[in-house]
């Protein structure tokens, strides 16, 4: 009787110390790999500055184009807020060029010549009127020339242009 309890005994120490000394190579060999799969992650995700910005970028993006309706209520806001409205800049600073088609520049209220331009939409107008843009027909100065112009005023006067080129 004794010597079977003896048997049972060793049998469940030894298989406890099976269970656990397969538990601990288990838990060593599984991490013994992984300095290898930080190093792969690392490198991946620094492999270029291309991948961060990817990673940093924002959730969500701003859609900066504003609806027809907010746009025109916008342009009648700051005509009666900034210190010149659209056509004081037009007449001011692009007038030279765009009241009679000089150099190339589309002419103010000529449908046909701001057709094909009115097609770009607004937005790209604003930029194109702000920046300069040498183009098909000729040279578009950054601000008509007049760097004083604050950014807000030279779109009031690209509003006050594409007003112009839709109902005359
Ligand atoms: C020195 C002459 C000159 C002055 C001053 C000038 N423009 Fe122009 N503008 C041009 C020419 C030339 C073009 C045509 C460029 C091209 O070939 O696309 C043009 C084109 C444009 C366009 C159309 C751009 C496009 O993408 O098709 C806008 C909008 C515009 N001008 C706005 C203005 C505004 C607003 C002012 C005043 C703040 C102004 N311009 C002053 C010569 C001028």
């Amino acid at each position: 009787m004794a010597k079977k309890k003896y048997v049972v005994h060793t049998a469940v120490i030894s298989g406890f110390f099976m269970a656990v000394s397969l538990f601990a190579y288990l838990l060593i060999s599984h991490h013994m790999s992984m300095p290898d799969q930080v190093t792969q992650g690392r490198a991946v995700l620094l492999s270029n500055g291309q991948n961060a910005i990817e990673r940093i970028k924002p959730v969500g993006n701003l859609f900066m184009e504003l609806p027809a309706e907010v746009v025109v209520t916008n342009a009648s806001i700051s005509a009666s807020t900034l210190p010149l409205d659209g056509a004081q800049v037009f007449n001011q600073s692009c007038a030279a060029c765009h009241s009679s088609g000089i150099a190339g520049a589309p002419k103010l209220g000529d449908q046909v010549q701001w057709k094909t331009r009115l097609t770009k939409g607004t937005e790209v107008l604003y930029v194109n009127a702000l920046n300069g843009i040498s183009g098909s027909t000729g040279v578009m100065p950054a601000k008509g020339g007049n760097a004083l112009l604050s950014d807000a005023e030279v779109k009031a006067a690209v509003d006050y242009i594409v007003d112009k080129a839709k109902t005359n």
